[in-house]
């Protein structure tokens, strides 16, 4: 599910690589709404090893101005979700996020205690406990501020953003408060490819290797893809009135992660592979 948002998209192409993929999407066919009971049987008639759950309503903002649809969309179908996976003796990939942390610590890891500070981070935290409940066979991926690269520049990350409006000449105000440990997509779809094969189950960080601010990742950028950076103007997470809270620092440990041999890219590292791919 959600095979075509940001995550999905990159998942879908790699995975294809190494699986079967059978892709449900939202907004086309073949589409699940994971909001529709009956929808969820799609799912099942495929007879899947692995179902991946990379849907749901992801805009901080939008989850806090309207918690009810929120709630429908990222919480309330993980019941139908994880029975139909256990009757099909499914395993279960689900996407969390390093927000549900309050972000007084930083790299966290996967036993810390979550105190999610806003309404989305509530949602993904209510799906988790879903999973840790009821499910037989799960995934829990916490990921944090996804970049990659898909096929075109319009999508909304925040790498995305940056270039885009520093392609433009456009000055962007960006924070030097906020700290984070951003993630590849393709890393991801490696990260699930090992991990389902090697049968691993429970919570896993699944984030990149360097932890910075949002503000040191766009001079990054703008060194990485040749842009000004006179543009970039560094701001306070105060300065903005935006309606949901965000963690100081939600960067997250992945010591778990490498004891299973897997690597992560550093952000210079993964921007670096991302610009090859836009040639
Ligand atoms: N992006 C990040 O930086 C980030 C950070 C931490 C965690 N995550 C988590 O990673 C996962 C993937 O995120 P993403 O960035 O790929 O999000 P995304 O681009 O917003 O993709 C989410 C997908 O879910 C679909 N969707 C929405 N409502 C649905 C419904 N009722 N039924 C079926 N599909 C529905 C959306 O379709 P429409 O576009 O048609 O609505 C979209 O294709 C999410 O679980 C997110 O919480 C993301």
């Amino acid at each position: 599910m959600g095979a075509g948002g940001f995550l999905g998209t990159k998942l879908v192409k790699i995975l294809s690589e190494h699986h079967e993929v059978y892709p449900f999407y939202h907004g086309k066919e073949p589409k699940v709404d994971i909001t529709q009971i009956q929808d969820i049987q799609k799912i099942i008639d495929v007879k899947p090893n692995i179902v991946i759950h990379a849907a749901g309503m992801t805009n901080v903002d939008l989850c806090e101005t309207y918690k009810e649809l929120a709630e429908k969309v990222n919480v309330a179908p993980m019941h139908s979700i994880v029975e139909a996976c256990n009757k099909t003796k499914a395993k279960l990939v689900y996407f969390s996020t390093d927000f549900i942390f309050d972000g007084e610590k930083g790299m966290y890891k996967e036993d810390d205690t979550p105190n999610p500070l806003g309404y989305y981070a509530l949602t993904k935290l209510k799906a988790e406990n879903i999973l840790k409940e009821k499910s037989d066979d799960y995934l829990i991926l916490r990921v944090v501020v996804l970049y990659g690269y898909n096929g075109d520049n319009s999508e909304r990350s925040y790498v995305n953003w940056v270039v885009n409006s520093l392609s433009q000449g456009k000055e962007i105000k960006t924070y030097t408060d906020q700290y984070g440990t951003p993630t590849l997509t393709d890393d991801i779809a490696d990260a699930v490819n090992l991990l389902t094969k090697n049968d691993c189950k429970g919570v896993y960080h699944v984030a990149g290797a360097q932890r910075l601010t949002r503000y040191d990742m766009a001079i990054k950028i703008a060194e990485e893809f040749n842009l000004n950076k006179c543009l970039i103007k560094p701001i306070l997470m105060k300065d903005l009135n935006l309606p949901a809270k965000r963690p100081k620092d939600s960067s997250l440990s992945i010591e778990k992660l490498k004891k299973q041999g897997i690597l992560m890219h550093t952000f210079e590292e993964g921007i670096k592979i991302m610009r090859h791919q836009t040639k």
